[in-house]
């Protein structure tokens, strides 16, 4: 049955219900708060988040959206439908609407219904990070590092199924009780993870990291306070001098942010190759192979691994590898990689200090399966890594360097490093921002000669603790 067909039907069954407006769109008795069986939603964000204040427009632009989807989403409606469909259901509902509050509302609509419901207008909110849905009625984003809760309300749980179908079918997925788990990516890079019941027991929930159109730049990590400048410069003087460096840290750290950045300081003619499970690196340099995992397909076939892109990379005659995030058996043929011509290699691991990324690469070597005793992957690690960036989200939500590393390699059975620099907390100010200062720990990195005998200028200054910064 055409779209157009069943509005006619569902007209003709209102009018003969109750002659006049259609039932579901009456707008709300003046000045109170509305009669409709949804609590005040609004689909709005205010920027305290939790008691939106009721705006009859947002009331009445639910009403008109649940009536929408009731009609348009029971079947077959194409977007070229829908154009028309909601301009009959803002008319017919006759509510007291300017001309340009119903143009308006038309837009808003629209945008919902071709978009991605009522998320769509944080999906387009650059100060959005991430958005968090629990089930219908939570729904929570991410604003320059704080957690908010939103006024956002989907209609009920078949609502948001829609919505991650809608997120998910292009890319040939889909959600249901046999694959009630998917990761996914939008048009526009943002990353999506859909997890419905019964494994998530309150309702389908979804969560997207948005993909930065505008990412972070150095500078930008220096304003925000990340790193210093001369931890940047050093930075900058490691990637340069093909340093192999591990950035480390815990989820939503800032690891693939900093990657990025790192990245950028690849100089330029160098064939650089990037794997990861989902594409989120944005270099600029000209010559650059992005590569991209696989999942299984439904019948569990198909997968293409880290571990076997990054094997295939090797066939590639790279200049530089550049690895989103080590997880498994990777890591061997990666610091396999890094010793064996390929240096100047980036990649990320989750660890909560340098020390524990160590570890953690060791165990990492043991999921190749390969049987190698341990000291011998400790020295394959001692060897491979340069230097650990190590990333925290502190308390107050802000991304830090806190530590950076150098691995020197082993002594007896066990891999040594130092510290150059550290983040030192002093406290928290009249905001309950945590306050600190990143300064170097006074050691100089012993593969200094390494970078001057490369030409690659080094400032002594960048490691002493008082001396001049520059
Ligand atoms: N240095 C930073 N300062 C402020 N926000 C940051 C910083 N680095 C990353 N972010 C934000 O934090 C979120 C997680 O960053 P991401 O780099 O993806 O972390 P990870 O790879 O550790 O999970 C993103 O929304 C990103 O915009
Ligand atoms: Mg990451």
């Amino acid at each position: 049955m055409s779209l157009l067909r069943r509005l006619e039907m569902e007209r003709a069954r209102r009018s003969e219900a109750r002659p006049g407006k259609p039932a579901s769109c009456d707008p709300p008795p003046s000045g109170g708060r509305p009669t409709t069986r949804q609590p005040a939603p609004s689909p709005q964000v205010s920027p305290s988040g939790d008691d939106p204040p009721v705006d009859p427009f947002v009331t009445w632009k639910l009403d008109l959206h649940r009536e929408l989807v009731r009609q348009a989403f029971a079947g077959d409606a194409a977007d070229k439908d829908l154009d028309p469909l909601v301009r009959r259901v803002v008319e017919e509902a006759q509510l007291p609407l300017s001309r340009y509050e119903r143009d308006r509302m038309m837009e808003e609509l629209l945008a919902e219904a071709r978009g991605y419901g009522p998320i769509d207008a944080l999906l387009r909110d650059p100060d959005v990070s991430e958005i968090m849905v629990n089930g219908p009625n939570q729904v929570y984003v991410e604003r320059r590092g704080r957690l908010q809760k939103t006024p956002v309300r989907f209609l009920d749980d078949a609502h948001v199924m829609r919505v991650i179908d809608k997120m998910v079918a292009p890319l040939g997925r889909r959600i249901d009780e046999a694959s009630p788990m998917v990761d996914a990516r939008l048009p526009d890079g943002s990353r999506v993870n859909a997890i419905i019941p019964p494994l998530a027991v309150h309702g389908p929930t979804l969560t997207i990291r948005k993909f930065a159109r505008d990412p972070f730049q150095v500078e930008d990590l220096i304003r925000l306070g990340t790193l210093s400048e001369p931890m940047a410069a050093f930075l900058r003087a490691c990637v340069a001098g093909r340093m192999n460096i591990v950035v480390s840290g815990g989820t939503g750290s800032g690891k693939s942010t900093t990657l990025n950045v790192l990245s950028s300081f690849i100089p330029d003619g160098k064939r650089v190759i990037t794997i990861e499970d989902a594409a989120e690196l944005q270099l600029r340099q000209e010559h650059v192979v992005t590569l991209e995992t696989r999942p299984p397909n439904a019948e569990g076939k198909g997968a293409v691994t880290i571990r076997d892109l990054v094997r295939n990379s090797l066939r590639m005659r790279p200049d530089r590898i550049v690895v989103g995030e080590v997880r498994g058996g990777e890591a061997l043929d990666m610091l396999q990689a890094m010793n064996t011509g390929h240096d100047g290699s980036l990649t990320t691991a989750h660890a909560n200090s340098p020390r524990d990324c160590l570890r953690r690469l060791e165990v990492m070597v043991l999921m190749a399966g390969m049987d190698l005793p341990l000291r011998a992957i400790r020295e394959q690690i001692a060897s491979a890594v340069d230097v650990i960036v190590q990333q925290a989200r502190l308390r107050d939500g802000t991304r830090r360097v806190v530590r950076i590393t150098e691995v020197l390699g082993m002594e007896g059975d066990s891999v040594v490093v130092q510290d150059l620099f550290e983040f030192v907390e002093t406290g928290r100010d009249a905001e309950g921002r945590v306050t600190g200062v990143h300064r170097p720990t006074g050691v100089v990195p012993a593969f200094v000669q390494r970078l001057l005998d490369q030409g690659i200028p080094v400032e002594h200054g960048w490691f002493q603790p008082d001396g001049a910064r520059w």
